[in-house]
């Protein structure tokens, strides 16, 4: 199925890396036959065909910036959390403003480890969310239920719930001013994120991932009308490898995968990245 949403493809690397492993896993990913195309001097058109992005530990937001720019590469670098405080005695917490300051355009928010091992219940991630988009910085913003909420057939709940202020704060419009110069297609990505999924090498059956991205997109054009509802990126993510992320990229209203300890691979990761970019009508 087309249509007209860019692909968004990002890494989570969560707490893993050194400087030297930023370097030599940007020299091979660059290097990779698949991604090097994307790096010519047509790189402009390229990149519309996919979103790149790597979400790095804070600490080496800077190197893998420098390492993108070095090589002209139309990939970004995120973050993977920030605070939801503007400034002030937060010991140890990183503003919205100062990863603005640090020219970074995307955060994760709401991730599942951030959810159960740090305390980031659904007010919390929501205000992290309103933090970011004060800000320049776009949201990819995760939810997703545990394996007793699932067997339970509490999915949709969960997931309804959890992006409920967000999709009542961004219809009533006090989330993002609702004019054209900030669309929320792109301050927003959702990536559906099943708790049971991560990092377990257990993934959904692709009839389970069909729904859940089918209940969220029922969700955001409910709330936001058919037009922004319709331009907001869903994406999977959960144990998704190079070896299964082509029975998943075709899923209708999977527009691009979340990944984890696969993205620490940078060939890996590079065939995930394609195999969404093979999907995308080559022009005529
Ligand atoms: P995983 O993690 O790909 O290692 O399962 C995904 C995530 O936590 O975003």
């Amino acid at each position: 199925m087309t249509t007209n949403r860019t692909p968004f493809v990002a890494a989570n690397w969560k707490m893993n890396g050194t400087g030297e492993f930023c370097a030599q896993y940007f020299k091979s990913f660059h290097a990779n036959t698949q991604i090097a195309p994307l790096l010519a001097n047509d790189a402009t058109t390229q990149d519309k065909a996919v979103e790149v992005l790597f979400a790095v530990p804070f600490v080496f937001i800077e190197a893998v910036r420098r390492l993108l720019l070095a090589t002209h590469s139309p990939f970004h670098v995120a973050a993977q959390n920030v605070a939801a405080a503007e400034a002030g005695a937060f010991t140890g917490e990183v503003s919205a403003k100062m990863l603005e300051d640090l020219g970074v355009a995307w955060t994760i928010i709401g991730h599942s480890e951030r959810r159960t091992l740090f305390g980031d219940d659904d007010e919390t991630v929501f205000g992290k969310v309103q933090a970011a988009l004060r800000h320049s910085l776009s949201v990819i913003l995760c939810v997703g239920e545990t394996l007793e909420e699932r067997r339970a057939e509490a999915t949709e709940a969960v997931v309804e719930r959890q992006l409920g202020k967000f999709l009542h704060a961004a219809a009533d419009g006090t989330l993002l001013p609702n004019d054209a110069s900030s669309p929320i297609g792109t301050r927003i990505v959702i990536a559906y994120e099943p708790v049971w999924a991560i990092g377990t090498g257990v993934t959904p059956t692709e009839g389970q991932i069909a729904a859940a991205h089918a209940h969220i997109r029922r969700l955001c054009v409910k709330h936001l009308g058919g037009t922004a509802g319709g331009s907001v990126r869903l994406l999977y993510g959960g144990s998704v490898t190079a070896a299964n992320c082509r029975s998943i990229a075709p899923i209708a209203e999977v527009d691009g995968f979340l990944v984890g300890g696969a993205s620490l691979k940078a060939d890996d990761f590079a065939s995930i990245v394609h195999s969404k970019l093979e999907l995308v009508p080559k022009p005529k």
